[in-house]
Protein backbone atom coordinates (compact mmCIF):
# COMPACT_ATOMS: atom_id res chain seq x y z
CA UNK A 1 0.00 0.00 0.00
CA UNK A 2 0.83 3.64 -0.67
CA UNK A 3 0.23 6.50 0.38
CA UNK A 4 0.60 8.79 -2.80
CA UNK A 5 -2.12 9.84 -4.79
CA UNK A 6 -0.91 9.76 -8.44
CA UNK A 7 -0.94 8.20 -10.58
CA UNK A 8 -4.34 6.78 -9.88
CA UNK A 9 -7.47 5.88 -12.16
CA UNK A 10 -10.93 6.48 -11.76
CA UNK A 11 -13.50 3.71 -11.87
CA UNK A 12 -15.69 4.97 -15.01
CA UNK A 13 -18.17 2.64 -14.67
CA UNK A 14 -21.32 4.20 -13.77
CA UNK A 15 -23.21 3.59 -10.68
CA UNK A 16 -27.02 2.11 -10.80
CA UNK A 17 -29.49 1.69 -8.19
CA UNK A 18 -28.30 -1.70 -7.33
CA UNK A 19 -24.55 -0.59 -6.77
CA UNK A 20 -24.28 2.78 -5.28
CA UNK A 21 -21.35 1.32 -3.44
CA UNK A 22 -19.42 1.94 -6.54
CA UNK A 23 -19.57 5.51 -6.43
CA UNK A 24 -18.32 5.37 -2.68
CA UNK A 25 -14.96 3.84 -2.28
CA UNK A 26 -12.18 4.06 -4.47
CA UNK A 27 -9.76 1.05 -2.44
CA UNK A 28 -6.89 1.34 -4.83
CA UNK A 29 -4.17 3.46 -6.38
CA UNK A 30 -2.30 2.18 -10.00
CA UNK A 31 0.75 2.26 -9.29
CA UNK A 32 3.33 2.56 -12.27
CA UNK A 33 5.92 -0.23 -12.73
CA UNK A 34 7.88 -1.88 -15.21
CA UNK A 35 6.78 -5.63 -16.16
CA UNK A 36 8.78 -8.13 -16.21
CA UNK A 37 9.09 -10.94 -19.81
CA UNK A 38 7.43 -13.36 -17.86
CA UNK A 39 4.11 -10.82 -16.41
CA UNK A 40 3.84 -9.36 -20.08
CA UNK A 41 3.63 -12.90 -21.51
CA UNK A 42 0.73 -13.65 -19.03
CA UNK A 43 -0.88 -10.31 -19.72
CA UNK A 44 -0.62 -10.62 -23.73
CA UNK A 45 -0.30 -14.11 -24.59
CA UNK A 46 -2.65 -15.99 -21.81
CA UNK A 47 -5.00 -13.04 -21.34
CA UNK A 48 -6.89 -14.30 -24.58
CA UNK A 49 -7.16 -17.75 -22.80
CA UNK A 50 -8.81 -17.01 -19.24
CA UNK A 51 -9.27 -13.03 -18.64
CA UNK A 52 -12.74 -11.55 -18.15
CA UNK A 53 -13.82 -7.79 -18.46
CA UNK A 54 -17.00 -6.17 -17.32
CA UNK A 55 -18.08 -6.12 -21.09
CA UNK A 56 -18.13 -9.69 -21.04
CA UNK A 57 -21.24 -8.60 -18.67
CA UNK A 58 -23.25 -11.16 -15.79
CA UNK A 59 -21.64 -14.32 -16.00
CA UNK A 60 -23.23 -17.76 -15.63
CA UNK A 61 -20.57 -19.42 -13.33
CA UNK A 62 -21.36 -23.26 -14.64
CA UNK A 63 -21.33 -22.32 -19.00
CA UNK A 64 -17.94 -20.44 -17.58
CA UNK A 65 -15.89 -23.32 -16.27
CA UNK A 66 -17.89 -25.60 -18.51
CA UNK A 67 -19.02 -27.39 -15.23
CA UNK A 68 -21.10 -27.08 -11.75
CA UNK A 69 -18.47 -26.71 -8.76
CA UNK A 70 -17.79 -24.40 -5.97
CA UNK A 71 -16.75 -20.84 -6.93
CA UNK A 72 -14.04 -19.25 -4.88
CA UNK A 73 -13.56 -15.32 -5.67
CA UNK A 74 -10.53 -13.54 -4.48
CA UNK A 75 -10.16 -9.78 -4.82
CA UNK A 76 -6.97 -8.24 -4.48
CA UNK A 77 -4.49 -10.95 -4.95
CA UNK A 78 -1.48 -9.08 -5.63
CA UNK A 79 0.91 -11.17 -7.36
CA UNK A 80 -1.16 -14.47 -6.97
CA UNK A 81 0.82 -16.43 -5.21
CA UNK A 82 -1.73 -17.90 -2.69
CA UNK A 83 -4.35 -18.10 -5.24
CA UNK A 84 -2.68 -20.19 -8.15
CA UNK A 85 -1.86 -22.47 -5.39
CA UNK A 86 -4.99 -22.90 -4.04
CA UNK A 87 -6.53 -23.31 -7.66
CA UNK A 88 -3.60 -25.91 -8.05
CA UNK A 89 -4.26 -27.66 -4.63
CA UNK A 90 -8.36 -27.54 -5.91
CA UNK A 91 -9.03 -28.74 -8.99
CA UNK A 92 -12.47 -29.25 -7.51
CA UNK A 93 -12.85 -25.61 -6.95
CA UNK A 94 -13.02 -22.85 -9.43
CA UNK A 95 -11.53 -20.01 -8.71
CA UNK A 96 -12.30 -16.09 -9.82
CA UNK A 97 -9.27 -13.42 -8.90
CA UNK A 98 -9.85 -9.79 -9.33
CA UNK A 99 -7.11 -7.16 -9.10
CA UNK A 100 -6.62 -3.82 -10.55
CA UNK A 101 -2.85 -4.40 -10.29
CA UNK A 102 -1.81 -5.06 -13.99
CA UNK A 103 1.77 -6.88 -13.10
CA UNK A 104 0.50 -8.76 -10.31
CA UNK A 105 -2.33 -10.05 -12.99
CA UNK A 106 0.39 -10.89 -15.68
CA UNK A 107 2.41 -13.18 -13.19
CA UNK A 108 -0.88 -14.87 -12.10
CA UNK A 109 -1.79 -15.81 -15.66
CA UNK A 110 1.66 -16.94 -16.73
CA UNK A 111 1.58 -18.83 -13.63
CA UNK A 112 -1.73 -20.27 -14.04
CA UNK A 113 -0.48 -21.06 -17.84
CA UNK A 114 2.59 -23.01 -17.05
CA UNK A 115 1.22 -25.06 -14.42
CA UNK A 116 -1.59 -25.95 -16.64
CA UNK A 117 -4.65 -24.74 -14.73
CA UNK A 118 -8.02 -24.41 -16.15
CA UNK A 119 -10.03 -23.72 -13.24
CA UNK A 120 -9.14 -19.96 -12.58
CA UNK A 121 -10.03 -16.81 -14.36
CA UNK A 122 -9.25 -13.23 -13.71
CA UNK A 123 -10.47 -9.86 -14.39
CA UNK A 124 -8.41 -6.61 -14.41
CA UNK A 125 -11.38 -4.35 -13.28
CA UNK A 126 -12.58 -2.92 -9.79
CA UNK A 127 -13.80 -5.27 -7.84
CA UNK A 128 -16.68 -3.55 -6.76
CA UNK A 129 -17.63 -2.89 -10.72
CA UNK A 130 -17.06 -6.96 -11.40
CA UNK A 131 -19.37 -8.04 -8.23
CA UNK A 132 -22.25 -5.70 -9.09
CA UNK A 133 -22.27 -5.85 -12.79
CA UNK A 134 -20.23 -9.39 -13.36
CA UNK A 135 -21.60 -12.18 -10.94
CA UNK A 136 -24.60 -13.54 -10.44
CA UNK A 137 -26.32 -13.40 -7.23
CA UNK A 138 -26.26 -16.03 -4.76
CA UNK A 139 -23.66 -17.58 -7.38
CA UNK A 140 -20.27 -18.09 -4.76
CA UNK A 141 -19.08 -19.87 -2.27
CA UNK A 142 -16.63 -18.23 -0.71
CA UNK A 143 -15.36 -14.37 -1.24
CA UNK A 144 -11.67 -14.02 0.11
CA UNK A 145 -10.18 -10.55 0.93
CA UNK A 146 -6.70 -11.34 1.86
CA UNK A 147 -4.37 -8.26 3.17
CA UNK A 148 -6.39 -5.38 1.45
CA UNK A 149 -5.04 -1.44 1.43
CA UNK A 150 -5.37 -0.82 5.39
CA UNK A 151 -5.30 3.34 4.28
CA UNK A 152 -3.99 3.62 8.50
CA UNK A 153 -4.51 7.60 8.25
CA UNK A 154 -7.75 8.41 9.43
CA UNK A 155 -8.67 10.65 6.50
CA UNK A 156 -8.17 7.86 4.09
CA UNK A 157 -10.51 5.12 6.16
CA UNK A 158 -13.12 6.00 4.04
CA UNK A 159 -11.06 4.43 0.91
CA UNK A 160 -10.85 0.78 3.14
CA UNK A 161 -12.94 -1.29 0.93
CA UNK A 162 -14.22 -2.87 3.90
CA UNK A 163 -17.53 -0.68 4.61
CA UNK A 164 -21.02 -1.54 5.17
CA UNK A 165 -22.54 -0.99 1.38
CA UNK A 166 -19.64 -3.71 -0.18
CA UNK A 167 -20.24 -6.28 2.79
CA UNK A 168 -23.85 -6.18 1.52
CA UNK A 169 -22.89 -6.47 -2.13
CA UNK A 170 -20.35 -9.81 -0.78
CA UNK A 171 -23.75 -10.79 1.12
CA UNK A 172 -26.05 -10.90 -1.76
CA UNK A 173 -23.27 -12.76 -4.39
CA UNK A 174 -22.55 -15.61 -1.73
CA UNK A 175 -24.91 -18.87 -1.82
CA UNK A 176 -26.65 -19.05 1.61
CA UNK A 177 -23.88 -20.41 3.95
CA UNK A 178 -21.39 -18.81 1.98
CA UNK A 179 -18.07 -17.42 3.48
CA UNK A 180 -16.38 -14.17 3.71
CA UNK A 181 -12.91 -14.45 4.61
CA UNK A 182 -10.99 -11.45 5.85
CA UNK A 183 -7.48 -11.29 6.94
CA UNK A 184 -5.08 -8.42 7.75
CA UNK A 185 -2.03 -7.40 9.53
CA UNK A 186 -3.15 -4.23 10.61
CA UNK A 187 -4.83 -5.01 13.74
CA UNK A 188 -7.02 -1.25 13.25
CA UNK A 189 -8.37 -2.43 10.40
CA UNK A 190 -9.07 -6.30 11.59
CA UNK A 191 -11.15 -4.24 14.33
CA UNK A 192 -12.75 -2.31 11.71
CA UNK A 193 -13.64 -4.85 9.95
CA UNK A 194 -15.16 -6.63 12.79
CA UNK A 195 -17.11 -3.46 13.92
CA UNK A 196 -18.51 -3.19 9.98
CA UNK A 197 -19.81 -6.84 10.46
CA UNK A 198 -21.35 -6.63 13.46
CA UNK A 199 -23.52 -4.05 11.32
CA UNK A 200 -24.10 -6.13 8.88
CA UNK A 201 -27.60 -7.85 8.30
CA UNK A 202 -27.30 -11.58 7.16
CA UNK A 203 -23.85 -12.69 8.47
CA UNK A 204 -23.16 -15.06 11.08
CA UNK A 205 -19.73 -14.90 13.35
CA UNK A 206 -17.79 -18.38 12.95
CA UNK A 207 -15.32 -17.30 15.49
CA UNK A 208 -15.46 -19.67 18.34
CA UNK A 209 -15.88 -17.40 22.15
CA UNK A 210 -12.57 -18.19 22.94
CA UNK A 211 -10.94 -15.95 20.10
CA UNK A 212 -13.70 -14.51 18.55
CA UNK A 213 -14.08 -12.25 16.82
CA UNK A 214 -11.47 -13.44 15.15
CA UNK A 215 -10.56 -17.08 14.08
CA UNK A 216 -7.59 -19.14 14.54
CA UNK A 217 -5.31 -18.47 11.20
CA UNK A 218 -6.50 -21.31 9.18
CA UNK A 219 -4.03 -24.01 7.82
CA UNK A 220 -6.03 -23.67 3.86
CA UNK A 221 -4.60 -20.29 3.40
CA UNK A 222 -1.53 -19.86 1.94
CA UNK A 223 0.73 -17.65 2.64
CA UNK A 224 0.77 -14.42 0.70
CA UNK A 225 3.69 -12.41 -0.92
CA UNK A 226 2.26 -9.71 1.49
CA UNK A 227 1.73 -11.40 4.57
CA UNK A 228 5.22 -12.94 4.08
CA UNK A 229 6.39 -9.79 4.27
CA UNK A 230 4.58 -9.17 7.64
CA UNK A 231 6.15 -11.74 9.00
CA UNK A 232 9.52 -10.44 8.36
CA UNK A 233 8.30 -7.75 9.85
CA UNK A 234 6.94 -8.99 12.89
CA UNK A 235 3.27 -8.25 12.28
CA UNK A 236 0.69 -10.14 13.77
CA UNK A 237 -2.43 -11.60 11.45
CA UNK A 238 -6.08 -11.18 12.00
CA UNK A 239 -7.99 -13.57 10.11
CA UNK A 240 -12.23 -13.06 10.22
CA UNK A 241 -14.45 -16.03 9.04
CA UNK A 242 -18.58 -14.93 8.47
CA UNK A 243 -20.95 -17.08 7.32
CA UNK A 244 -23.76 -16.28 5.39
CA UNK A 245 -27.09 -16.85 7.05
C1 LIG B 1 -1.93 -4.90 0.14
S1 LIG B 1 -2.19 -5.68 -1.38
C2 LIG B 1 -2.34 -7.40 -0.92
C3 LIG B 1 -2.14 -8.34 -2.08
C4 LIG B 1 -2.29 -9.85 -1.78
N1 LIG B 1 -3.64 -10.17 -1.33
C5 LIG B 1 -1.27 -10.31 -0.76
O1 LIG B 1 -1.67 -10.60 0.38
O2 LIG B 1 -0.09 -10.41 -1.13
C6 LIG B 1 -3.88 -5.24 -1.78
C7 LIG B 1 -4.22 -5.46 -3.24
O3 LIG B 1 -5.59 -5.17 -3.45
C8 LIG B 1 -5.74 -4.59 -4.73
N2 LIG B 1 -7.02 -3.86 -4.74
C9 LIG B 1 -7.39 -2.86 -3.89
N3 LIG B 1 -8.64 -2.44 -4.15
C10 LIG B 1 -9.09 -3.18 -5.21
C11 LIG B 1 -10.30 -3.21 -5.94
N4 LIG B 1 -11.31 -2.38 -5.64
N5 LIG B 1 -10.41 -4.08 -6.95
C12 LIG B 1 -9.40 -4.94 -7.25
N6 LIG B 1 -8.22 -4.97 -6.59
C13 LIG B 1 -8.06 -4.09 -5.57
C14 LIG B 1 -4.52 -3.71 -4.87
O4 LIG B 1 -4.21 -3.43 -6.22
C15 LIG B 1 -3.44 -4.56 -4.19
O5 LIG B 1 -2.75 -5.36 -5.12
Amino acid sequence: MTDKTTPETESTAEGTPETPVRRGIKSYVLRAGRMTAAQERGLNDVWPKWGLTLADGRQDLEQLFGRRAPCVVEIGFGMGKSLVEQAETHPETDFIGIEVHAPGVGKLLDEADKRGLTNLRVYREDALAVLADCLPESSIDTLQLFFPDPWPKKKHHKRRIVQLPFVELVRSRLQPGGKLHMATDWQAYAEFMAEVMAEAPGFVNTAPAETAPFVERPGFRPLTKFEQRGERLGHGVWDLIYRRD
